[in-house]
């Protein structure tokens, strides 16, 4: 008979001990990964319709499409929402609208290149194996890590790939984010680099192999380019140059013989977005995402677990003029709950007195603008958002969102504008985008929206604004 007292045999086995031991800990790791959860989703700063990673701190989307899914990488301290010790974290996306999270991609790991994290960089396939190129640092060395479903990565054993001795000397300490394609039968590798933070210069590299790289010259050098997160591709019968350095810049022009000849550049979105980089899907679209950074103080950065949103997609083209057009991907409609407002109207306003309509709109925290605009004469026009944040041009100093722009006499107006808590991203007729961050409190959105004009007239052939849905499960405001 056994003894009241004497434990299981399976309790004493050690291997069992053990898995108990690491069956607990993992337990706590979960409650607290879900205590996380919900009080990061209590934050009424929160976004409800972008996709945000579990609380921690995001930057830097790596998107990726194949087989009919959209891939986003991005720069991830799991758990802690500032900055450091870089890992790849990862989510996935039928419909560029709803997005599940999957398991981490690469880890930083101790003895090696990566041991202090894993920098930005790209993927690419060849034959049946995806392949990872991202900076290990420090120093910063250019690494590989090769997947069979790109969700679990082994590391080259020989990492690294490129070295940091292979930097040009008389560039600064910049070298990194390598974006990898093919031509030619030929593999191209560019990589973050720049004499000064003004000035990019991003570094041409060549392969057969993928795993011996030649240095070969800078792609182009000067302001038309940042020294962080190259990205490189066609469009049309252009070459397009996406690099970053406070802003995410453009540039359109041709590629000859393996140089970068800039025709017209800009700025891809003048607010809180950094990083952007592309990807091509099955209906050749190039999709551009970007990281949409925070401006509130870092202590309540701290106190509220997370840092960093996802941008929502943006469907980049040609202009006729040869300049970039970036719109929202159509696929956004999706979101859209409730009708709150159609309407058109015009109004007047005088130099000391505006002509304005005001609208109640519930829920004024997650909803989608857009607003149409003809016979355009007033000097300001704009609108004042439930929750204070003012959209204004002035066709006196030719500014927007007190941005220099220039809006033609009589050009239409096409506004879209989509508020998500502390995100706002605004859009302009395909050729102007600014992300906002503003954090009011959530009885601060009970103001009427407020469309405007002073010193002129406006016609608003089309104002509508939608209810937008949510796409996490947790939410505080009662959205689905
Ligand atoms: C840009 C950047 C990249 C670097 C990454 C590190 O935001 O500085 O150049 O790879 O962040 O997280």
């Amino acid at each position: 008979m056994a003894h009241k007292n004497k434990p299981s045999p399976k309790a004493v086995n050690p291997a069992n001990q053990q898995e108990k031991i690491l069956e607990d800990i993992l337990e706590v790791v979960l409650q607290e990964a879900r205590r996380r959860l919900l009080e990061a989703s209590r934050d009424p700063q929160r976004p409800r319709y972008h996709f945000l990673p579990p609380p921690g701190w995001m930057n830097d989307p790596i998107p990726y499409f194949y087989d009919g899914n959209y891939h986003v990488f991005f720069q991830y301290h799991p758990g802690l929402p500032f900055w450091g010790n870089m890992h790849w974290d990862h989510a996935v996306s039928k419909d560029l609208v709803y997005w599940e999270n999957l398991p981490i991609a690469l880890f930083p790991e101790r003895g090696k290149p990566d041991s202090e994290g894993c920098w930005t960089g790209s993927i690419i396939k060849r034959g049946n194996l995806f392949l990872a190129f991202y900076t290990g640092v420090y120093p910063q060395n250019q690494c590989l890590a090769l997947s069979k479903d790109l969700i679990r990565w082994k590391k080259y054993p020989q990492n690294p790939v490129i070295s940091y001795l292979q930097k040009p000397a008389e560039l600064n300490e910049t070298f990194r984010d390598p974006h990898v394609w093919q031509m030619d039968n030929q593999w191209y590798m560019l990589l973050g680099a720049g004499k000064s933070y003004l000035e990019g210069s991003p570094l041409l590299f060549a392969s057969t192999d993928l795993l011996k790289w030649e240095y070969l010259h800078p792609l182009y050098q000067g302001p038309a380019a940042g020294d962080e997160c190259p990205d490189f591709f066609p469009l049309g019968e252009k070459w397009v140059l996406l690099s970053s350095r406070k802003l995410t810049k453009w540039a359109v022009g041709n590629f000859k013989n393996l140089f970068f000849e800039p025709e017209t550049f800009g700025i891809v979105d003048y607010g809180s977005f950094y990083a952007g980089k592309t990807l091509l899907d099955n209906k050749n679209r190039r999709i551009l995402f970007g990281w949409i950074h925070e401006e509130r103080p870092v202590e309540e950065q701290l106190r509220s677990g997370w840092s960093g949103v996802l941008s929502l997609p943006r469907l980049i083209s040609l202009s006729p003029d040869g300049s970039l057009k970036i719109e929202p991907v159509p696929e956004l409609t999706q979101l859209r709950r409730e009708t709150l407002i159609k309407d058109y109207f015009e109004l007047k306003g005088f130099t000391d007195s505006s002509g304005f309509r005001e609208f109640e709109i519930p829920g004024g925290n997650q909803i989608e603008i857009e607003i149409i605009l003809s016979k355009v004469s007033a000097r300001e026009w704009g609108l004042i958002l439930p929750g204070g944040e003012s959209i204004i041009y002035d066709n006196e100093s030719k500014r927007f969102m007190n941005e220099n722009y220039r809006l033609p006499n009589n050009q239409r107006v096409n506004l879209r504008i989509f508020v998500d808590n502390s995100v706002i991203e605004v859009f302009l007729n395909g050729d102007f985008c600014k992300t906002v961050r503003h954090y009011p409190p959530l009885e601060a959105y009970s103001q009427p929206l407020r469309v405007f004009c002073r010193d002129g007239k406006i016609r608003v052939e089309k104002l509508n604004v939608w209810s937008m849905k949510s796409i996490h499960s947790h939410s505080i405001n009662g959205a689905e």
